[in-house]
Parts: structure tokens; sequence; C-alpha cells
């Protein structure tokens, strides 16, 4: 795809800090970036937002999904850029339609029998998903020397709820009921999944990326057995192939809600960070996961959002129970839509004046 030299020579002698501690190398202060960093809290944001139309046009469109992604880089000089795209450009590329309704989230044809699940097509995911590895080249001409670049995708089970669902879901009873009741049919739903997902995290590499973060936000619906059939395995799958091709490039996992599933998944998928949301006990995490890997998150975003020193005191509880060990400070999940710019503002000054 790129003629360029492979960016696995570059991230092999990064001096970041986000790379290096995802190496394994504790830094002091931590390097912090935050889930949902660029979105519609930012006034910055809204003006572009408003100007290109409907959400996934803006992901497609590389100039001004590069610039989002480096908004609130500028602005609060993080220690990395996410690539400003979403997890349901999969399905889209696949041939499923997308399209997200102002107020009401995504909307998808939803996919629930064999016959639909052959109706996808992975053959053209490269072509169709070209403007997100534009908009990462952009964002590499863009960063600052010491700012790292993540790609991202959401893992297969957490995909898969959204196109079974047809959207966003509160019990997922469409999706659990089809994996609790004909495993062997939603397995091939997730093969095509563990396929497009693997491509296209190389593929955002070949384009840029630095580090790459899988989102499994719905781990936590899912009972151990199936825990480990459908977040644990595919996902080990998916690191596989990756690290086959880029063997330097850290992998984030984040199966958001696991509880003590967390160690498994540290244990058995071969990421070489952990994500962890804002229930995991701090001193467990550094206990039983900062021994596995490295440890990044989990401020609640509401603390954030409140901020003062409700912000300030759980961000230093966190940062000293985690610091000895290769730990990057985040959230336990995004930041929400009211958060006030300035308490971002003041949240890094926090980590970083420790
Ligand atoms: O973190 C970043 O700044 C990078 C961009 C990013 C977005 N979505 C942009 C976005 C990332 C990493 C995601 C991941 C994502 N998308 C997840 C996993 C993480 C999580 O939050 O749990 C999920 C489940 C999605 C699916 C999704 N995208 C939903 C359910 C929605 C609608 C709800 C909402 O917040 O509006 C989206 C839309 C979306 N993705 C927005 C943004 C900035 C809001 C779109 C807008 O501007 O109107």
């Amino acid at each position: 795809m790129s003629t360029s030299i492979p960016p696995v020579v570059r991230t092999a002698q990064s001096t970041k800090p986000l790379v290096q501690v995802l190496r394994g190398e504790p830094k002091f202060p931590p390097p912090i970036w935050l889930m949902r960093q660029a979105g519609r809290y930012l006034p910055e944001y809204m003006k572009i937002r408003n100007t290109a139309g409907d959400f996934l046009s803006l992901c497609y469109t590389p100039e001004l999904a590069a610039e989002v992604t480096m908004q609130p880089v500028r602005r609060f000089d993080l220690d990395a850029a996410i690539i400003f795209s979403d997890i349901l450009v999969i399905p889209d590329a696949l041939g499923q339609g997308v399209r997200f309704e102002e107020g009401e989230g995504p909307v998808l044809n939803p996919v629930r029998t064999r016959s639909q699940v052959r109706q996808l097509s992975h053959k053209d995911l490269r072509e169709r998903l070209s403007p997100v590895y534009e908009a990462l080249t952009r964002v590499v001409e863009a960063l600052p020397a010491e700012a790292a670049l993540i790609g991202f995708a959401g893992a297969p089970w957490t995909v898969a709820t959204y196109m079974v669902e047809g959207g966003s879901s509160r019990d997922f009873s469409n999706v659990k009921g089809w994996a609790f009741s004909d495993a062997q049919a939603f397995q091939h739903l997730i093969d095509v999944l563990v396929d497009a997902i693997a491509e296209h995290l190389i593929a955002q590499v070949q384009a840029g990326a630095e580090v790459l973060q899988l989102f499994d936000t719905w781990a936590g619906a899912l009972p151990e057995r199936e825990f480990i059939r459908w977040c644990v395995e595919p996902v080990r799958e998916i690191v596989t192939r990756v690290h086959d091709s880029f063997p330097d490039v850290p992998i984030i996992g984040f199966p958001r809600g696991a509880g003590v599933g967390y160690k498994l998944y540290a244990m058995e998928t071969g990421v070489n960070a952990i994500s962890i949301d804002s229930s995991v006990p701090l001193a467990w995490a550094a206990q039983e996961l900062q021994k596995i890997c490295a440890v990044q998150g989990n401020l609640d975003p509401i603390k954030l959002l409140v901020g003062g020193d409700t912000m300030i005191d759980a961000s230093r509880e966190i940062v000293s129970t985690l610091r000895e060990k290769p730990f990057v400070f985040n959230l336990g999940h995004g930041i929400q839509r009211t958060t006030p710019p300035e308490h971002v503002s003041s949240l890094v000054d926090t980590v970083r004046s420790f």
C-alpha cells in the first residue's frame, strides 16, 4: 500500500514517552491521553463538525479528520493523538449500511443470519477505509516530536453487538441470544470481524500509527465462558496477526467491565497494555495486572466533568498507586460531552506536576 519506509523502523527507536511505557519502561510523570479526547466538548470540534455534514463524512474527509485529531493535542499538549474515526467504520466497510442519526446514535441494518454474514465482504476494505489511512499520514506530519499516534479498532465482540442489534443496546438480547443458541453461526461473524479488524490495524500502522488500541466496550456483558470465547480468543488472534507483521507496535486492550476477567485477558491475549475502567480497584490493578503488562486508566469521566478537588484527589491517588510500574494516565471511559475543556487542562497539570 505505502511505498515509504515501514513505520516499524521508526517505532523501534522511539523516544516517545507513551511508546516507551507501553514497551515496559515506567516513566514519571506518566504519559497522558484521554479516550474520546476529540469531540463535542470542544468548541473548535463543533465548528468543523457543523461544516462537515454528518459524523461519518467527517471521519472520511482526511483533511478534517486530521484537523480534529490534532485539536486536543494542540490545546492540552497531550502525549498522544488518537486518530479521529469510529469503531463502526468496519461494518460500514464490510457493506452493512451504517448511519448516525442526530441524537439517536448509530443505526445499522441488523445482521442476524448466516446468509446475512455471507453478504459481508472485506475485499474492498482497504479501499473503503483509505480516507482513514490518509488522515493518519496527515497527522504524522503535524504531530509534535514527543507525541505518539494511536490507531484503533473496535474488538470483534463489541462491533458484533452493534451489527446484530442494529445499533446501541441496553441488554444485548439479540446478539447474546444468537451467540448462546448457535455459537457456530455466530463464530462466522466473529471470524469475518477478526480478518477485517486485523487488516485495518495493519493498514493503520503502515499509514503511520505507532500504537494501537482495541476497544471492547461491551466485554462486561458476557459470562465467563463466553467472555473467553468471544472476547479473549478473537483478540488473541488479532494481536498475533498484527505482531507477526509489526512485533514492535504496542497494542492496548480495553475489555471494559471485565472485572477480575481483566487478569485473564492480560495474560492470554498478548496485549502490551490493558486499559482499565473506573470500577477496577487500584491496588488490585497494581498487584495483579502490572506484573503482566502496562496499565492505562482509570479516572471516572464524571470526576473530570465535576473537576476541582474531586478530580484532583482521585487523579493523585491513581498516579501514586500505579506510578512504580509501566502506567499511562487515562480515563476509565470516554470524555462526557458536557465536560468543560478547562477541566482537562487542569487534569493535565495535576498529572504532570504531581
Ligand atoms: O477517542 C477519540 O477521540 C477518537 C475517536 C473515537 C470516536 N469513537 C469518535 C466519535 C473513538 C476511539 C470512538 C470509539 C467508539 N465508537 C466506541 C468505543 C469507545 C467507547 O466510547 O465505548 C464505541 C462504542 C463507538 C460507537 C459510537 N460512536 C456510538 C455509540 C456513537 C454515538 C454516541 C455518541 O457519543 O454520540 C458514536 C459517535 C461518535 N464517535 C462521536 C465521536 C466524536 C460523536 C459524533 C458526533 O460528533 O456527533
